[in-house]
């Protein structure tokens, strides 16, 4: 006989970044896993063996087939698309990903009778130019970009459904999330971006002049709170996910440099309109209501994304594998 599991949950985007972290973490402690993605940012190679995959659009029909065929008793919604650049240049595609993906997402849900939805909000693009930091769940929503506005907006769409169907929810905002399998073709991972050009030997470009702040969450800790959401019941339902400390992007160059032993010095290129200059989060009300603290300090954290990149690129100048 099969030995039971904890239940069955549904995560879009399961083969990006994040989402495929969230996945590993899920089947290792006893869940099945079902992945949803239409691969346009996400890779084949993150997905798990030991999870099922549809390479489906949340965005088109085809979902409903596999709440249907699937019935997940849990869902967590990753799936978007996170590019700030591209959201100024078509905002349009960015709000049909994020917003009418997400109301796709949460028709499923409605008629499937899924149990409870996670959805990865993003703290450093909803609150916009904080007015006072660290910025807080009550701190006022102001993005400047399409993308920050497109995650706000898809957040009221799991008040509603809660207020007319009852369906359980809870939003997670992400400060910058960083670690293993970001991808350094997009722009939003500035670790992984910079870790890409040293291994080929490239100069690293810092847009604008590095004095802009964020707040960098190590991939592990943010899967980790997922957990925590998905089994933990809470009085709130917005909860920040970052470590709480404001770093420069001058200072995380400085921090990859002396992880990788590299002698390159970055660049410095035009600033990205619609990013703001300086953010940082405060997680008080993740650690009272849900037990989460971040546990990876980012030097450590640099390490092990470094070490990734190592053996899973071949870090030519960071003595990888397939380096010199
Ligand atoms: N990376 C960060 O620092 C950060 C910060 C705040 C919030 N977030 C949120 O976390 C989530 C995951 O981000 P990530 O960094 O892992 O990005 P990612 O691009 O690696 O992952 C997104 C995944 O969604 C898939 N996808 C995109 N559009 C889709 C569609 N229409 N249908 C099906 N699949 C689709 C992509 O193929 C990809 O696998 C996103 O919702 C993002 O907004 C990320």
């Amino acid at each position: 006989m099969m030995a039971k599991t904890k239940g069955k949950v549904l995560v879009t985007g399961g083969a990006g970044f994040i989402g495929s972290n969230i996945v590993d973490l899920l089947i290792e402690k006893g869940y099945d896993v079902v992945i949803v993605d239409n691969l346009v940012t996400g890779n084949k190679e993150n997905i798990s063996k030991k999870a099922k995959f549809y390479d489906v659009d949340i965005t088109g029909q085809g979902l409903k087939d596999v709440f249907e065929k699937e019935k997940p008793d849990f869902v967590i919604h990753e799936a978007a698309q996170i590019n700030v650049r591209k959201s100024v240049e078509d905002p349009m595609f960015d709000a049909n990903s994020n917003v009418i993906g997400t109301i796709n997402v949460l028709e499923c849900c409605r008629r499937s009778g899924v149990k409870k939805i996670l959805y990865s909000s993003s703290g450093g693009a909803c609150y916009g130019e904080p007015e006072y930091m660290p910025c807080d769940e009550k701190h006022p929503v102001h993005p400047i970009c399409p993308y920050g506005a497109s995650k706000y907006a898809a957040e009221q769409y799991f008040f509603l459904y809660n207020f007319l169907y009852r369906i359980d929810y809870t939003i997670l905002r992400y400060a910058n999330v960083y670690g293993p399998r970001q991808d350094p073709k997009g722009e939003a991972g500035v670790i992984s971006i910079f870790l890409d050009r040293i291994s080929k030997g490239q100069v690293p470009v810092i847009n604008g002049d590095g004095r802009q702040t964020r707040d960098f969450v190590y991939v592990g800790d943010v899967a980790r709170a997922n957990l925590l959401a998905l089994e933990k019941s809470t009085k709130s339902r917005i909860f920040n996910i970052g470590f709480g400390k404001e770093t420069s992007v001058n200072q995380i160059y400085s921090e990859i440099k002396k992880a990788t032993k590299s002698g390159i010095d970055a660049r410095h290129g035009q600033a990205i309109p619609g990013e703001v200059y300086r953010i940082y989060l405060y997680a008080g009300l993740a650690k009272k209501e849900l037990g989460w603290k971040p546990g990876v300090v980012l030097s450590e954290g640099i390490k092990k994304t470094a070490e990734w990149f190592n053996s899973a690129i071949g870090g030519k100048n960071m003595g990888g594998k397939n380096g010199q």
